[in-house]
């Protein structure tokens, strides 16, 4: 990692080195940004590290969140070039992105009510979204419980391995000039109303043109930070497994798989590898990533009752993430209310999936000082006290 001297100067500082800062610094500097310096205590940490890497927008959507489905569909869109540069950018590191498409099945009749409206609204919305009865789920997916009594065959909604993208994404910030900064930035520094850089842990300042903000749920707990300027991102925690399929137990699953299991997301994601992602729980209890007997508990009971088979597969990991939850559930991208001060953050369940929109709108901003329309309804100015009418999800 590049070091820096002592009072360096950037065009941008950008504050968190997890999956989205380090995007937009890699795209920023891609824009011609001469001097681009991330910093973060663990480059290339954070919740893309724990996270199954589902990019699922029509299988994930909620009511009332239609413009979050145009961005991720968006982002969809983008994943197969974006994962082709960056395995090129990055000397051939291999980002697990796989074109495999999704399952989500019902257990119960009151699931099966729920995944009909959702299929309903998916017709609605013109999205590629096929019923199947639960035959013909298990058709698809052999290994799926017979009681399954129905589903949904989501052919675009696909996946990608977090952690594979993260260092892919290092690699290719320090192949285009960014400098990455193990530190934690301690204070943000703000001359006459306007964001100009930031203190860090190592006694160090760096001042920069423009500050982005994309420390997830610790983005608005940076120290200096004007009120106002940044809504609470709630810490949302989900513990996450990781199992082992064995070749002869192969395919297993040969996409991914979700349900809804008595009101809570379940969801198992077969990597070529051989790796099986099971998520995810949902808590929020603040900053706690401890892996809990009781999460753990929960998941391999819904996923057995799912995917009976399951229990067979060697047990590899158990990990907690924090998803950074905004108010209304959608990021915010672009400009504050502080001049000089920029944010990427708030994506909340959708990281993963948001990272190439994300990199190129935000990116685009900073190179440009013009807010690309698709990050319009995203503004993070929709939180502050005089624009409260500006909605991200209408
Ligand atoms: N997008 C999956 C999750 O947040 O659990």
């Amino acid at each position: 990692m590049s070091r820096l001297p002592s009072g360096a100067r950037a065009d941008v500082l950008v504050i968190g080195g997890g999956i989205i800062g380090l995007a937009v610094a890699w795209r920023a500097a891609q824009r011609g940004l001469r001097n681009v310096i991330v910093v973060d205590p663990s480059p290339g940490g954070g919740a893309a590290r724990v996270a199954a890497g589902m990019l699922a927008p029509v299988t994930e959507l909620q009511y009332g969140e239609e413009p979050l489905l145009r961005l991720g569909m968006a982002s969809n869109e983008r994943y197969a070039a974006f994962a082709a540069e960056l395995t090129e950018a990055s000397g051939g590191l291999d980002t697990g992105y796989r074109r495999c498409g999704t399952v989500a099945v019902a257990l119960d009749s009151d699931d099966r009510e729920e995944l009909r409206e959702l299929h309903a609204f998916h017709r609605r919305l013109g999205l590629d979204s096929t019923w199947l009865t639960g035959r013909e789920a298990r058709r698809l997916e052999p290994m799926l419980a017979p009681g399954v009594r129905g589903g949904l065959h989501v052919a675009e909604d696909h996946q990608v391995d977090g952690r594979r993208l993260l260092k892919a994404l290092l690699l290719a910030c320090e192949r285009a000039g960014v400098s990455i900064r193990p530190a934690e930035a301690v204070e943000l520094l703000v001359e006459n109303g306007r964001a100009t850089g930031a203190r860090l842990s190592t006694q160090e300042t760096v001042t920069a043109e423009q500050v982005l903000l994309a420390a997830g749920p610790h983005s608005h707990r940076l120290p200096g930070l004007p009120e106002g300027a940044l809504p609470a991102i709630r810490p949302v925690k989900g513990q996450v497994l990781r199992l082992r399929i064995p070749d002869a137990y192969r395919p297993f699953l040969s996409r991914n798989v979700r349900a809804v299991v008595r009101g809570r997301h379940l969801y198992l994601v077969p990597r070529e590898n051989g790796e099986l992602v099971v998520g995810a729980t949902t808590e929020e209890q603040g900053y706690d990533t401890t892996v809990t007997a009781g999460g753990v508990y929960e998941l391999l009971r819904d996923a057995h009752e799912l995917v009976p088979g399951i229990t067979e597969l060697p047990l590899l990991e158990t990990s907690a993430g924090l998803r950074p939850g905004s108010p209304d559930n959608a990021p915010l991208l672009g400009p504050t209310s502080v001049p000089g001060l920029v944010a990427a953050t708030g994506h909340y369940r959708n990281g993963v999936l948001l990272t190439p929109v994300t990199a190129d709108l935000v990116a685009e901003y900073l190179a440009t000082g013009e807010v690309p329309e698709p990050a319009r309804p995203f503004t993070p100015l929709r939180f502050s006290p005089d624009r409260s009418t500006t909605k991200a999800s209408a």
